[in-house]
């Protein structure tokens, strides 16, 4: 234990008064923007934070609930909670017991919700601090986990604030689950639970003795979970309880449970035959005006003795204090590489700092959100997701490259996604999945100029022998041309991106025509690879094959106005112009403009019908109109209430793709329309609902009584996506087969914008200026003062610094930003 007399935290307890961003009545960013700090607890929806390293990761509301994982956030859950938005108290509790008064109260608004005379909950790039003042006693609560180790860390301060001597217990609450979550029969999953009370370690440990997944040696549910947990004070314990039960006691009150009721001592029921949980009473005594620093550990390890060593090397408040700084050290420094500056200061908080956290903390490393505890890999997902580390870590999306091309087949086809530690793979005719690979590594290649990746081995699934990832590719390549339709157009078999068009294409007759306009880009790619690598005539046959592909599309799905979605079994088309329902979808206009399927006329048709049909206030909508009633030839899109999800509402991971495609086209308007809209900082929380620091997955459209109310926060690939979107296409700094290109497309009410970013070993320092005297999309490049007529660089020394700077005229809308080819280029960048 330690109290003694101290200042009190000071760091970051006053912001607000000054540099503050996004302001409501729930809460602003703190300055600097790398703090959301939520001054009312009670919110629409829960704000949250995902807080994750490789293997472990906590989600963490304002309320102070929330969930803890090791290394898959679904089959290894180690916190038991319940996902319920409307009463978000489940998890975990910190109470507070007043000895002397017998008062009792959370010090987080879950789940006592006492009167507090201050609140504030700080989430920041990689922990929650929970601020509460409530008689006289000021807490701090901070949970993260540490950067490397698998442990979730507490840091508890409290504050002497009334000027009286205070005897309080503290008593930290957690409810067991050690395995697949949800588990919504508790009473069958606790058959299996272990718990021991260590009150010299001032531990509980928990484990279980079965684990609900397939066991490939034992086989079905006959095997243990492969952690144990020890949770531990990082001061002494004065007891430690076991039961459910008994903690609550008959017909208990959160807010008040039987254990904290007096001085009772507590019946310390573990062992193999209750209903686990962890609950640690800690007492504290605080003189006038006195300080305590203490706080828990929840450590997990292969075995018992490890967990309890882990969790008692960091019980320490130094220990905790220095794994804070450490961990926020590590999220500085990964997201300083890459940093933009635009005139919209919200913006650049996103994708500098929460964007990037989001999708590598929430979608790579924990794959969980509030609204989804996911823990599997999606194959299409984390390959989109692992774009973010193209300018921060490009090692790391080489890493995930392998990962993925070892979980394909040696016919080409791919798990739609699997589980890590169980190895479960989902098998499907979805068509789209495989391609990511050949995508995530022609953006790897372009990024890093290396083509060393293409002989990076990975086995197959039914073949241990493991393949250069060219193969993997290729293999793709391969069998997306066996699911071709006579006329040309890749089959959509039961869905491509679009997961919810699940039905077009189950007798292998459908056609997508965005897998068309998707694969034709990556043709184009691997044209220029496999010309890179000497292989002229594999250039050649994918040059052809494009050629011939981009000729399907413009014969077979343009409507006059713009591209139509995908054919049925039957042959009858969705996303056309005779359809009443689903008329027009985006991702066949944005694709068909971005992989330079549409010729420029089509192009600025395919833009037109976006603003025409598809734009609304809080972005691009998927389709309209909304299917307003289940259609089973289409798929369960038909099945979400109309304007929800993908089903007519904003699907921010496409909508990213919409600002990229007006970009590309010079629609500095729209782009600039649709970045605001996007944008979750700007918008009025009491419609918006969800968290103003990071991006939903949905927001409502108008087909819903709800339009612009966002949903399914931090679990989308929209994260990853509009970072670099903002960067290669607003900004205009994007990497491509002749270098990187400079070709911004700013906002009309921006002038200018920076960009500090890594290319291939030197830093550069790019600054852009829209200068009207400047003809029309016109763009002019000076790299360390001398012009650069291409408007490119190419190799630079590494090591060294450069100064870009780019100067462009108005945009000209429709005005397909033209790039100098390399000869060998089939078309797309
Ligand atoms: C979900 C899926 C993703 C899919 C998207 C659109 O986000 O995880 O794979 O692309 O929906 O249907």
């Amino acid at each position: 234990m330690s109290a003694g007399r101290r200042s009190p935290p000071s760091a970051s307890a006053a912001a607000g008064e000054s540099g503050v961003l996004a302001a409501s009545r729930y809460g602003h960013f703190a300055p600097g923007g790398r703090e959301y700090v939520v001054t009312d607890p009670r919110l629409p929806r829960p704000w949250i934070n995902l807080i994750a390293n490789p293997r472990v990761g906590l989600a963490v509301s304002q309320t102070g609930s929330g969930f803890s994982w090791i290394d898959n956030s679904q089959l290894a859950v180690l916190v038991r909670w319940q996902q319920d938005l409307a009463d978000d108290r489940s998890g975990r509790f910190l109470y507070a017991r007043d000895r002397d008064t017998g008062e009792v109260w959370s010090l987080a608004p879950a789940p006592c919700w006492p009167a507090y005379d201050r609140y504030a909950c700080r989430h920041g790039i990689g922990y929650t601090t929970i601020e509460t003042e409530r008689a006289g006693l000021r807490a701090r609560w901070t949970l993260f986990v540490d950067a490397e180790e698998t442990v979730e860390l507490w840091g508890l301060r409290l504050e002497e604030t009334a000027g009286r001597r205070r005897r309080l217990s503290l008593v930290p609450y957690l409810e067991w689950n050690c395995g697949v979550a949800p588990a919504p029969r508790r009473e069958f999953q606790k058959l299996f639970l272990e718990t021991s009370w260590e009150p010299a370690a001032a531990a509980i440990t928990a484990g279980s003795h079965m684990w609900d997944v397939p066991s490939a040696r034992w086989g079905h549910w006959n095997t243990s979970f492969p952690y144990a947990c020890a949770f531990a004070a990082a001061q002494p314990a004065a007891a430690g309880e076991g039961d459910k039960a008994a903690f609550l006691g008959r017909g208990g009150d959160w807010r008040r449970p039987a254990a904290l009721a007096g001085e009772d001592p507590w019946p310390a029921l573990f062992g193999r035959h209750h209903d686990p949980v962890a609950a640690l009473r800690c007492d504290v005594e605080l003189g006038a005006g006195e300080v305590f620093d203490g706080g828990f550990v929840l450590a997990t390890a292969a075995d018992r003795a490890s967990a309890l060593a882990l969790a008692r090397r960091f019980a320490e408040p130094a220990a905790i204090d220095a794994a804070l700084g450490a961990a926020t050290a590590a999220w500085h420094e990964r997201l300083a590489t890459h940093r933009v500056t635009t005139p919209e200061p919200t913006l650049d908080l996103l994708a500098n700092d929460w964007l990037r956290y989001q999708a590598i903390s929430s979608r790579l490393w924990g794959r969980a959100g509030y609204y989804q505890q996911s823990g599997a890999f999606g194959f299409r997902d984390q390959l989109q997701d692992a774009q973010v580390w193209l300018t921060i870590d490009p090692v790391r999306c080489r890493a995930q490259a392998a990962l993925h091309a070892a979980h394909q087949f040696v016919d080409g086809s791919v798990v739609h996604w699997w589980h890590p530690l169980s190895e479960q793979g989902h098998v499907t005719r979805m068509s789209d999945d495989l391609l990511w690979l050949a995508f995530v590594v022609a953006a790897y290649v372009k990024e890093t100029g290396e083509l060393g990746i293409l002989d990076d081995p990975a086995p197959y699934l039914d073949d241990p022998a493991p393949g250069p990832l060219v193969d993997h590719v290729e293999r793709a390549f391969a069998r997306v041309f066996r699911r071709t339709s006579p006329r040309g157009l890749p089959l959509i078999g039961a869905g491509d991106w679009n997961d919810g068009l699940s039905a077009l294409g189950l007798e292998e007759r459908g056609e997508s025509v965005w897998l068309g306009q998707f694969l034709a880009g990556l043709l184009a790619d691997w044209s220029v690879i496999h010309g890179r690598r000497g292989d002229a005539a594999r250039a050649g046959e994918l040059h052809e094959r494009r050629t011939a592909l981009v000729a399907a599309i413009n014969e077979h799905a343009w409507d006059g106005a713009w591209y139509r979605r995908a054919t049925r079994d039957d042959g009858s088309w969705i996303g056309a112009g005779e359809n009443r329902e689903g008329r027009v979808y985006l991702n066949a206009q944005t694709w068909a403009i971005l992989h330079d399927v549409a010729p420029p006329p089509r192009a600025r048709a395919c833009l037109a019908a976006v603003r025409a049909h598809l734009l609304a206030p809080a972005g691009a909508l998927l389709l309209a109109p909304a299917y307003a009633r289940p259609d089973p030839t289409i798929g369960y899109i038909t099945r979400y209430a109309p304007g929800l999800r993908e089903n007519g509402g904003v699907y921010t991971h496409a909508a990213t793709w919409a600002i990229a495609a007006a970009a590309k086209l010079g629609d500095a308007d729209l782009v600039g329309r649709l970045l605001s809209a996007i944008n979750p900082a700007l918008q009025d929380p009491d419609r918006y609902w969800a968290e103003p620091y990071v991006l939903p997955g949905n927001v409502d459209g108008p087909a819903s009584p709800y339009a612009g109310r966002a949903g399914w926060t931090w679990y989308t690939g929209s994260a990853a996506w509009l970072p670099r979107v903002l960067a290669e296409w607003v900004l205009g700094v994007r990497p491509t087969w002749d270098g990187l290109r400079f070709d911004p497309c700013l906002p009309p009410a921006w002038r200018r914008a920076a960009m500090r970013r890594p290319w291939r070993g030197a830093e550069l320092d790019v600054s852009i200026e829209r200068l009207d005297v400047l003809a029309p999309g016109a763009v002019a490049v000076e790299v360390d003062g001398r012009p650069r007529r291409d408007g490119l660089l190419g190799a630079v020394r590494p090591g060294t610094r450069v100064e870009v700077r780019v100067r462009c005229g108005p945009a000209q809308p429709g005005a397909a930003a033209p790039s100098a080819a390399p000869r060998e280029r089939a078309t797309s960048e």
